[in-house]
């Protein structure tokens, strides 16, 4: 039987467990032109939420009823498609649920043992492609740049500070627990670090961690977190606006940020972007991060929820900060 996880409502505010619905059906077969893939991880990740409302976005909202979509990473358990065969391990926007049926479209072979399979969908996947892009691609970070990431110990923080210290900058971020700031100084690279939950001011904390001013905001959170940034950015500044997670829950959106005169009198460049337009540079990142992982360059940490009848609270976990880098779902072993 295959284990599915469908929408059954939309959230108003807070996403909640009740939002979805755990359903079970017969393994497909698939049609000419088709594969079936046992899914082994499938990823959580914040954007998901934005899919939840039925609201027009670069991405089409998930459908009540319908099985949810992820990246996930699996096996080819049977083919019925010229360029896949039974064995294969592919990787991909597949669902919620242990078996998939996919026309191809979408999907790419991955070769299993030079890095476990999970690493498809943090390190060598999305989050690490969306770190190069933010920082390099739209931010243009340069050697001896002060760079500062807000959700630094996540998915994508963990590996834009790693990226950046890489490049010769100085990075400085912030997370939501003293361990998470702890493992931002000891293992992912950070030169310094703050919890933004025991700060009384953020734009103090961001200007002891930044002395000299921030040219690279890599910004995750938005909110105040994004406003006392702003703050602290020198002339010329560049800033990655890659995510604002701490306002994706909210039913009503707050006014803000203070301060947007700041962007005129520093000569400021903000910058939204989305990962998947720029596929070039996603494929240059891949070789590079592999190489950097072999060599033991990059530091990468997950964690890992069992079953996907835990996706949801994975999901939800992830977004109140339960995850120390990136949060996988494991649905089957490898
Ligand atoms: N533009 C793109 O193409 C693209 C692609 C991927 C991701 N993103 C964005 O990048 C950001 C990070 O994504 P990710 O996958 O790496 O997730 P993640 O950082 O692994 O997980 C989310 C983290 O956000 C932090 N957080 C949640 N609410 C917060 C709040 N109110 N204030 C401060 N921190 C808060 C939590 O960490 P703490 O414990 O530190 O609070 C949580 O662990 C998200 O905004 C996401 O939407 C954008």
């Amino acid at each position: 039987m295959n284990k599915q996880i469908r929408l059954a409502s939309r959230p108003s505010g807070w996403v909640k467990e009740e939002n979805f619905t755990l359903t079970e059906e017969a393994v497909g077969e698939p049609a000419d032109g088709q594969l079936l893939v046992r899914n082994i991880f499938m990823s959580v990740d914040p954007y998901m939420r934005g899919r939840m409302n039925d609201t027009k976005s670069y991405i089409p909202p998930f459908q009540i009823g319908e099985v949810l979509q992820a990246g996930v990473v699996g096996q080819v358990v049977a083919s019925r498609h010229p360029d896949f065969a039974e064995g294969d391990y592919v990787t991909g926007m597949l669902g919620w649920e242990n078996f998939s049926i996919s026309d191809g479209t979408q999907l790419r072979k991955v070769v299993a043992g030079a890095v476990p399979l999970s690493y498809y969908l943090g390190i060598l996947g999305m989050p690490g492609m969306t770190a190069y892009i933010g920082l390099f691609t739209i931010a243009k970070a340069q050697p001896e740049d002060t760079v500062f990431v807000s959700a630094a110990s996540g998915a994508v923080g963990s590996v834009v500070g790693q990226l950046a210290k890489i490049h010769g900058c100085y990075v400085a971020g912030c997370a939501g627990s003293d361990d998470k700031v702890a493992l931002l100084t000891a293992e992912f690279g950070y030169d310094a670090a703050f919890n933004y939950r025991n700060s009384e001011s953020l734009s103090a904390s961001i200007r002891e961690v930044c002395p000299k001013g921030i040219d690279v905001d890599f910004e995750n959170v938005g909110g105040e977190l994004f406003e006392a940034a702003l703050w602290n950015m020198r002339d010329f500044g560049r800033i990655a606006l890659c995510g604002m997670i701490s306002s994706y829950n909210d039913e009503q959106l707050e006014p803000g940020p203070r301060g947007m005169m700041l962007i005129i009198g520093r000569r400021l460049r903000i910058q939204g972007f989305i990962v998947s337009d720029h596929p070039e540079a996603c494929q240059e990142y891949v070789v590079k991060a592999s190489a950097w992982l072999a060599e033991g360059k990059l530091k990468y940490q997950e964690t890992t929820a069992e079953g996907v009848e835990n996706a949801p609270a994975a999901f939800i976990s992830m977004l109140t900060g339960g995850n120390v880098g990136k949060q996988i779902v494991q649905l089957a072993d490898p």
